[in-house]
């Protein structure tokens, strides 16, 4: 029987690359994104592949969009195997400078947007018995530092809510499977935010621009996107896929620090490591 795989934030980097990868195994993927006018190259490249691949209109902010592209693969395919819940974007701020509108709109992309899909997704996964949702969280989902503070906070949600539907999906046969990339390099960083209030107060300026600089460095040297992929496929082929996947050198070295550090040598670490302090 053929597989289906929805995407979501197919236009570029992580979800650009998950979807041609599924596609490439065979999966029929709707790659989706809010935006179609920027379908061109993924288009081009599963023409030139003869890849079973889809683009599909689907903004994960809006209700009804969801709705709308859920209710188009159920009339076309009527299952949904794999989720792939990617789209995310970022803000620079403290928690003083990120304003709690701001807070919400980061969560509601990053972290209601996910809700929202498993809500509408499981029922359809749980009645066939089967299915693999994948969460894309980040080593910021494991590891807090400074002036990312919404993102992170976004991304330590992904990490509870992935963990709890755990245990309430896997009874019938829904793995729930979570990603955690480094640096990775993609548009993420040049997309990125910066709170308004950070522009206006220097209280936190100095901190802010090192952190900056610090991370957007470390982007240079990112681990290509397709990584990430080959990671999310390598899970699926699991017969039992593990709770959570690491993935680039960074990823590990910083999880491996906080294992061996107590929370204040892993702090001490992080500054020096992030900002040279
Ligand atoms: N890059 C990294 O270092 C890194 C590390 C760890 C985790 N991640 C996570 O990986 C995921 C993908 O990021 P990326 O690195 O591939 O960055 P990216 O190239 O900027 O891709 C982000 C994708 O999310 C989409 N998106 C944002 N808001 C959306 C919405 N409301 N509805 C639908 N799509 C939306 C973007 O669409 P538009 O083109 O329309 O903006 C884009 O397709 C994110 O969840 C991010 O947090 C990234």
């Amino acid at each position: 029987m053929e597989k289906v795989a929805i995407v979501t934030g197919s236009s570029s980097g992580i979800g650009y690359e998950t979807s041609l990868s599924l596609a490439r195994e065979g999966y029929f993927t709707y790659a989706t994104m809010r935006d179609v006018e920027k379908a061109d190259i993924i288009k081009k490249v599963a023409e030139n592949e003869s890849l079973p691949l889809k683009v599909i209109e689907l903004d994960v902010d809006d209700e009804k969009s969801v709705e709308d592209a859920i209710r188009t693969i159920m009339e076309e395919k009527q299952r949904i195997d794999v989720l792939v819940n990617n789209a995310g974007w970022g803000i620079w701020g403290t928690a003083e400078d990120v304003s709690i509108e701001e807070f919400r709109e980061q969560f509601e992309t990053n972290f209601f947007s996910v809700v929202r899909m498993i809500q509408k997704i499981a029922p359809v996964m749980r009645k066939q018995g089967n299915g693999d949702i994948v969460n894309i969280s980040s080593i910021a989902g494991r590891i807090g530092f400074p002036v990312s503070t919404a993102y992170i906070s976004s991304k330590f949600a992904i990490e509870g809510l992935s963990e709890s539907i755990r245990y309430e999906l896997g009874p019938f046969g829904v793995n729930v499977i979570i990603i955690e990339p480094g640096v990775i390099k993609t548009n993420f960083f040049d997309s990125m935010k910066i709170a308004k209030k950070a522009d206006e107060n220097d209280t936190y300026k100095e901190i802010t621009e090192k952190v900056i600089s610090g991370v957007k460095m470390m982007a240079e040297m990112g681990t290509p996107p397709k990584e990430v992929a080959d990671v999310i496929i390598k899970s699926l082929k699991e017969q039992q896929p593990l709770p959570r996947y690491i993935v680039g050198n960074d990823a590990a070295m910083f999880l491996e620090a906080k294992k061996m550090k107590t929370d204040i040598e892993f702090e001490n670490y992080l500054k020096k490591e992030l900002y040279g302090e």
